[in-house]
């Protein structure tokens, strides 16, 4: 669902992440689960993770994303009216991360909420963001992504512990002259959401161990390489481009044999498609903003480049958006 835009030029102007001082590599995780470096490196491409402290929340570790964000659009707080932070594990539940992000800013003037579609949340949270500017209701708006979900992980379980690692970014969307948003498709299948679920953390009476995430490993693998392939498919007939149009790709990072499988699927270069899962684990939604922070490191990001970006996760969700690269308004 979703389509191509309306045409309004809406594009991001700034972008800034954050991810903890603490690195966790394979051999610190196989002291204390039954695990190896070469398993999880040969299954998931996965080296390394950030692991928040025990005193650090969310908004501790987006904080520096948004700030860097917002200098980077050269941007003042007072302009952003509209701030939505896409997370499933916001401090507490309410009040909301982006309220207390947005108090601790000084941003007086924008409406604040969380939205939650798992590790889709930063693709459905720029979707949401393009159609308040596109709209009018909103003329500046920030999106954070950014989850730690070390928080939530039951640490005895090798299936799940390896994969996670925690970090956070944001953009700043406002409407551009050139390029910007050419289209979004997203949708959601909470029929399979029992695969990727974390019981006991809402309103639904749970008897069980401590509540934590849990993941039917290998039936998520099969929905994610079927939605990152058909999604990225949809979005691009939709804007009336092929696959060999597009300069960059920013997909979930997941898994890397996810990541090879919609890249040898699609048909796209390898060497267009970014991946950074070896360093950082699967992030959630701090996903693909630190994908395309990476990406504008190696100078890729330039003006005019066709960006296509595709994530998948809890929900279960999925979603994507092609962007033309237009760093100014
Ligand atoms: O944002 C979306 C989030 N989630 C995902 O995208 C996850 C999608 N799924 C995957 O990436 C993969 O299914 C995993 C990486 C989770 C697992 O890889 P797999 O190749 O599907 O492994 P498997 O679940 O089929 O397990 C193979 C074996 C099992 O042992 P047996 O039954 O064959 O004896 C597991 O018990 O590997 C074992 N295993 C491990 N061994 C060492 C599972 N986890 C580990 C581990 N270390 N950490």
């Amino acid at each position: 669902m979703i389509g191509s835009t309306s045409g309004q030029r809406i594009g991001i102007t700034g972008l800034g992440t954050n991810v903890p001082e603490t690195v966790m590599t394979n051999d610190d995780m196989a002291r204390f689960v039954d695990t190896s470096d070469e398993w999880i490196r040969e299954r998931t491409g996965i080296r390394e993770r950030r692991i928040a402290s025990q005193d650090e929340a969310l908004t501790d570790i987006a904080l520096p994303a948004v700030r860097e964000a917002l200098a980077d659009a050269g941007a003042d707080v007072s302009e952003i009216d509209l701030l939505i932070c896409a997370t499933v594990t916001p401090d507490m539940l309410f009040p909301t991360a982006s309220a207390l992000m947005a108090d601790t800013l000084g941003m007086r003037n924008a409406a604040a909420y969380d939205l939650l579609a798992g590790c889709t949340g930063f693709m459905y949270a720029i979707a949401q963001a393009y159609g308040m500017l596109a709209s009018g209701l909103s003329k500046k708006a920030l999106v954070v992504g950014g989850d730690l979900l070390s928080k939530v992980l039951n640490w005895e379980d090798r299936s799940t512990v390896v994969l996670f690692g925690d970090g956070a970014g944001a953009v700043v969307m406002e409407p551009v002259a050139t390029g910007g948003f050419l289209g979004f498709e997203l949708g959601a299948d909470g029929g399979g959401g029992i695969h990727l679920c974390y019981p006991g953390s809402g309103s639904r009476h749970y008897e069980g161990p401590k509540p934590a995430l849990m993941m039917n490993g290998r039936e998520v693998f099969k929905f994610a390489t079927r939605v990152m392939v058909s999604s990225a498919d949809a979005v691009l007939k939709q804007c009336g481009k092929t696959i060999a149009e597009v300069d960059v790709y920013v997909p979930h990072q997941a898994n890397k044999r996810i990541i090879d499988y919609a890249v040898g699927k699609l048909g796209i270069a390898p060497e267009k498609t970014v991946v950074n899962v070896d360093r950082y684990g699967n992030t959630s939604s701090g996903s693909i903003p630190l994908a395309l922070a990476d990406a504008r490191a190696e100078g890729r990001l330039t003006d005019g480049a066709l960006v296509l970006m595709t994530g998948m996760g809890a929900g279960l969700t999925w979603g994507s958006a092609l962007l033309e690269w237009s760093s100014s308004a």
